[in-house]
Order: structure tokens, then sequence, then C-alpha cells
């Protein structure tokens, strides 16, 4: 793999895009101590302080139809939780449909970007932002409720090197295990048994309303299935899920 690191940048996702824009291959990965304008899912920000945690974007042109993208998605969480038991032991969760979440709180978010002509992907960004060693007292009084990081449930300090290569270790072995033999469904396994929503209450805001009930399923595609009070299912496909 070819890793650049930058000691500060904007964001790794859109350095990573302008790499893509300028013919790079896959695999390329760009990592950074410190991003000044880390961006997370809808348009919000994603605090990205110096040193402290993992944030990094990986360069992918898999050669499928653009309806596959949000695969990459679930893909990236299942390797990234799975990489963070491995390392530290701690017992993670995913939250549908891309948050890794540690003792009820954010420790990891996922944004995946897409750039695609007609029916073929030209490039997939996925950027992965992981809190590591943050203390307590570095997150802001605004997200301290929401967000976590790997050393304030683990109290001892994680190497970023050790973490961010076993992840990328576990996403190649995915990612060739989906796009060579074509098989997703090991990983929607893997996928459902680290979901911490699944016959749980959920709240999905879609298109301003509120949809109520029980998580059933994750479908093939990867969105949510919610069985609400009148027992009718819905598919959810994009939206932020609350309780
Ligand atoms: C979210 O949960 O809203 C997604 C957050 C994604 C953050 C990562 S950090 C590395 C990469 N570069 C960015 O600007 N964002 C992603």
């Amino acid at each position: 793999n070819k890793i650049i690191h930058f000691d500060s940048i904007d964001s790794t996702n859109e350095k990573a895009k302008e790499y893509a824009l300028q013919g790079e291959k896959e695999g390329l990965v760009i990592t950074a101590e410190e991003q000044t304008k880390g961006k997370g899912r809808k348009g919000r920000d994603w605090i990205s302080s110096k040193g402290s945690g993992i944030w990094m974007s990986i360069l992918l042109r898999p050669d499928i139809a653009p309806c596959q993208a949000p695969k990459f998605t679930l893909l990236a969480a299942v390797a990234v939780a799975k990489s963070i038991q491995e390392e530290t032991g701690l017992l993670v969760h995913i939250k549908w449909p891309n948050d890794i979440i540690l003792n009820k709180k954010k420790v990891c978010g996922i944004l995946t970007e897409m750039n695609a002509e007609l029916d073929r992907i030209n490039y997939i960004v996925v950027g992965i932002g992981i809190n590591v060693n943050q203390q307590e007292n570095d997150f802001s009084e605004e997200i301290k409720n929401k967000a976590i990081s790997l050393f304030e449930v683990k109290k001892s300090k994680i190497s970023r090197q050790n973490l961010t290569r076993r992840i990328l270790t576990n996403l190649e072995k995915y990612y060739l295990n989906f796009v060579k033999k074509e098989d997703f469904s090991s990983i929607l396994k893997e996928w459902k048994e680290l979901s911490c929503n699944l016959e749980k209450e959920v709240k999905v805001v879609l298109n301003g309303k509120e949809i109520e009930g029980i998580a059933k399923d994750i479908t093939e595609d990867g969105a949510l299935l919610i069985e609400n009070r009148e027992g009718k299912l819905i598919e959810i496909c994009y939206g932020d899920v609350s309780v």
C-alpha cells in the first residue's frame, strides 16, 4: 500500500479525492495527525485534533455498479470494529449505518464518498475517523455526551500505528473477498453480529419525519428494516438512528 501521511491537512477525504482525480491507483491511503476541516456525514464537522486519533482515507476503484457503493461502508465498519476488538480487547458495536459504538458512545465514524459515471464506479473514498487517545477533557462540552475514545475505556495509550496497520490488513481481506468472490453475505453476517440495533426500539428521522419501531433486519443492500407500531415493515436506506 502507498501511504501518504500529513502533519496537518484540511480533510483526508478531500486529499484522497484529489489524488483519485489525478488517476492514482486504488489502495492509496491518506493519513493525518490533524484535520483542520474534518468532515462528518450530512455536512457536519468532524473534530480531528492533533495526534490523538486516526484520521484516514482509503481510495478504492472496484469494478462494480454504483448502487453497490453503500456496501463498502458496511464492509469498512466490520473491518474497523473487528480490528478495534483484536487490538484492544474492547467490545464495540456497530450502529446503523456506520457508527462504531463503545459504552453507548461514538468512538468511530465512517464517511464514504463516491464518484461514478453512468453504470460504473470511478472511485470510492472510505474515510475513517477513530477517537483513540483523547482524554475526557479533550472533547468539547457539546460532544462529550456523544463521543468517547478508546483510551477512556482501556485506560492506557493505544498505538495508532498498530491499529491503523491492522485495519488496513483486515479491510483488504474483506474488500478482496467481496470484489473477487462477490461474496457479501459473510460480511453481512458479521455486521449483524456486531449490530446494536437489531430487535431494539429505534427512531429514525427520514425527510424530517420520525419513524419509530423495532429494527428487524438489514437487507442484502444494507438498508435497515423497521417494523412500526402497526406491524408494517419499512425499509430505510439513509438516515440517523437514535435510541
Ligand atoms: C460521521 O460519522 O459523520 C463520519 C465521520 C468521518 C470522519 C473521517 S476522519 C477521516 C476522513 N476525513 C474526513 O474529513 N472525514 C473522514
